[in-house]
């Protein structure tokens, strides 16, 4: 298949929703870019996550990820951008996403996204499922305030979620397919 992105798409979601499989899969059919703020945060500070919360704790690690997501929305090419699951504990991160582009909420609660993350030690505010679950109900509110859209991930693997995206980015006119 080939397909035209017309506009940025971001993910946004929980840990573990499948946000990278999903944007990677959509940016191959589209022949374009697709950029994991947190692979660009370790990249531009040369630390794992981890390391970076260790060393800045949580507020150093969002001030990383707004500068990110900055220098990101800054390049305006149409490409698929895949968040890490806090993104939207800041306002202006979400301000930031809406004014590049259009906003995908792949919903996933902390029991869903416990099933599909592989290496919880990546992820210093994934402890335990019920804490993680007590965080995705805090955080539900500002998920669905910073959507255009979303998508349940509830059950489903990534084949079926990448081409309920990809309809919806076809009916919106976000994608236009070349060749089906
Ligand atoms: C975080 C999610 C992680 C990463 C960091 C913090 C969060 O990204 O940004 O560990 O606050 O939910 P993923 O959602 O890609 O796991």
């Amino acid at each position: 298949m080939k397909a035209k992105l017309n506009k940025t798409v971001y993910f946004i979601g929980f840990m573990g929703a499948g946000k990278t499989t999903v944007a990677r899969r959509l940016a191959k059919a589209c022949s374009c870019e697709c950029i994991d703020v947190d692979f660009y945060i370790q990249r531009m500070h040369d630390k794992t996550i981890p390391e970076i919360f260790e060393e800045f704790g949580e507020k150093g690690f969002r001030n990383f990820e707004t500068e990110a997501l900055e220098e990101i929305a800054n390049a305006n090419k149409p490409r698929f951008v895949s968040c890490g699951g806090g993104v939207i504990t800041r306002d202006e991160n979400a301000a930031i996403m809406k004014k590049d582009g259009i906003v995908i909420h792949l919903y996933s609660d902390a029991k869903n996204g416990a099933r599909r993350i592989s290496n919880k030690d990546s992820r210093p505010l994934f402890k335990n499922v019920r804490q993680a679950q007590k965080l995705f109900l805090e955080r539900l509110p500002k998920y669905r305030k910073a959507c255009d859209y979303e998508i349940i991930t509830t059950r489903k693997n990534s084949g079926r979620v990448y081409h309920e995206v990809l309809d919806l980015l076809e009916d919106e006119g976000i994608i236009e397919i070349i060749e089906k």
